[in-house]
């Protein structure tokens, strides 16, 4: 069995494990270098992915019921989510964009077959984007869209999987909330000494650091994959 297959056959016994009613399973999945850099700048991309890499994150994709991406990902990379190197269905692409500044002219506006969900924090009922569906819930203290308030809406309107694709800043959010359940990270051996994929995990005593747990690891054409569960041990958040 290749190594997209036990990937597949993994994640979906994660999947058909996952109990809550109250949030998607959680996959985090993304692309560093040797030094955990996922772009040059917060707002200069930067390919990390070679072919086959690629391939396994669009297989990913179309694994999952949505795909979500904060804001800056959008402004910096405007990305398409969608499954282009596999074949399979696109999920439902969903912004966490608390200010509303996605452009109308962004490629996520003009997807064939979906409409983007967008996520804020601002309550204006007038605002429209064609190719966007936009949705606000409260805030979290820092005036940015709540990911517990943001699951549930998710898992209400059928999501029952997400993936979650960066940039370093939801990744870090995601981490920090404890609400990412399975990890499939692709490593390209290059140092690029750019912007990282995790920041600030607040001040969690070290036992209870997010762990890997069980881990496991393969060469995949010329990068590293490593994918497993999240252990937040039993520290609680
Ligand atoms: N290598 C890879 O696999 C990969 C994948 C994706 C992205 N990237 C790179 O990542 C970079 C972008 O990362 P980034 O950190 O600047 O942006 P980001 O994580 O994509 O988006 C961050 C923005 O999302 C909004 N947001 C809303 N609710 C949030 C919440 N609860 N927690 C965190 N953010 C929330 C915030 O803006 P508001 O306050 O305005 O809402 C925040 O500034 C780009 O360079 C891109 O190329 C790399």
């Amino acid at each position: 069995m290749n190594l997209n297959q036990r990937i597949e056959d993994w994640l979906s016994d994660n999947k058909n494990a996952f109990r809550s009613l109250d949030r998607p399973f959680v996959t985090l999945s993304y692309a560093q270098s040797l030094d955990g850099s996922i772009a040059l700048r917060c707002d200069e991309p930067l390919a990390l992915s070679g072919e086959e890499s690629l391939r396994l994150t669009h297989q990913l994709r179309s694994m999952h019921d949505g795909i979500l991406v904060g804001i800056g990902t959008v402004l910096s990379d405007d990305p398409q989510l969608t499954v282009r190197h596999w074949i399979g269905h696109n999920p439902q692409p969903i912004v966490l964009d608390s200010q509303l500044r996605i452009p109308a002219k962004a490629r996520l506006c003009c997807l064939p077959d979906k409409r983007c969900w967008v996520l804020t924090t601002v309550d204006d009922q007038g605002t429209v984007i064609e190719g966007l569906e936009i949705t606000a819930l409260e805030g979290n203290a820092d005036g940015q869209v709540c990911l517990q308030r943001a699951l549930k809406l998710l898992v209400h309107r059928g999501i029952k999987s997400l993936m979650v694709e960066g940039g370093a800043s939801v990744i870090s959010a995601f981490l920090k909330a404890r609400l990412v359940d399975a990890l499939v990270l692709t490593i390209s051996p290059q140092f690029v000494g750019g912007y990282k994929a995790v920041n600030d995990l607040g001040k969690a005593s070290r036992c209870a650091l997010p762990k890997l747990k069980p881990f496991f690891s393969e060469r995949l054409g010329d990068d590293l994959i490593v994918w497993g569960n999240l252990d937040y041990g039993d520290y609680a958040a």
